[in-house]
């Protein structure tokens, strides 16, 4: 599904599409793609389309997985694609809320990366609360 979503990317800047697919514990799956913007920063990527549109629609359900994938110049990009920095601190928001680690699968062409937990991904996050 987050293969599928890379084609409902809108990238006329990048080029680049990313999708995203989110497992809920209600055994819905949301999936975001990276929707750009004249106005750079207004753009935002494929994990927070995916991860605030659950949220939005279904909120207080917990996030289970979370599976990210990018296309590029004809093909699904070779290498695991992994969250930007923002994104990481976004879904380390929602695993904290859901009191258990979210895993995520960073999806590439011949291999996936299967990490148990943003936390692993976010070194000395920053915390509030
Ligand atoms: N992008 C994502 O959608 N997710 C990421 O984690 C990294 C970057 C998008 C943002 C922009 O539209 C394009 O990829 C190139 O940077």
């Amino acid at each position: 599904m987050a293969k599928d979503a890379t084609f409902r990317a809108y990238t006329p800047y990048s080029n680049f599409h990313v999708g995203a697919a989110l497992l809920l514990e209600n055994g819905e799956v949301v999936t975001g793609a990276n929707q750009e913007n004249a106005s750079f920063p207004a753009g935002t990527c494929a994990e927070r389309s995916a991860i605030f549109y659950a949220a939005s629609r279904y909120p207080g359900v917990r996030f289970v997985r979370l599976a990210i994938t990018a296309w590029q110049k004809g093909d699904f990009v070779e290498e695991p694609t992994a969250p930007c920095g923002v994104c990481r601190q976004a879904i380390l928001e929602y695993e904290k809320l859901g009191k258990q680690p979210i895993e995520i699968l960073l999806c590439g062409r011949h291999k996936v990366y299967r990490i148990n937990g943003i936390r692993a991904l976010l070194p000395l996050s920053f915390e509030e609360f």
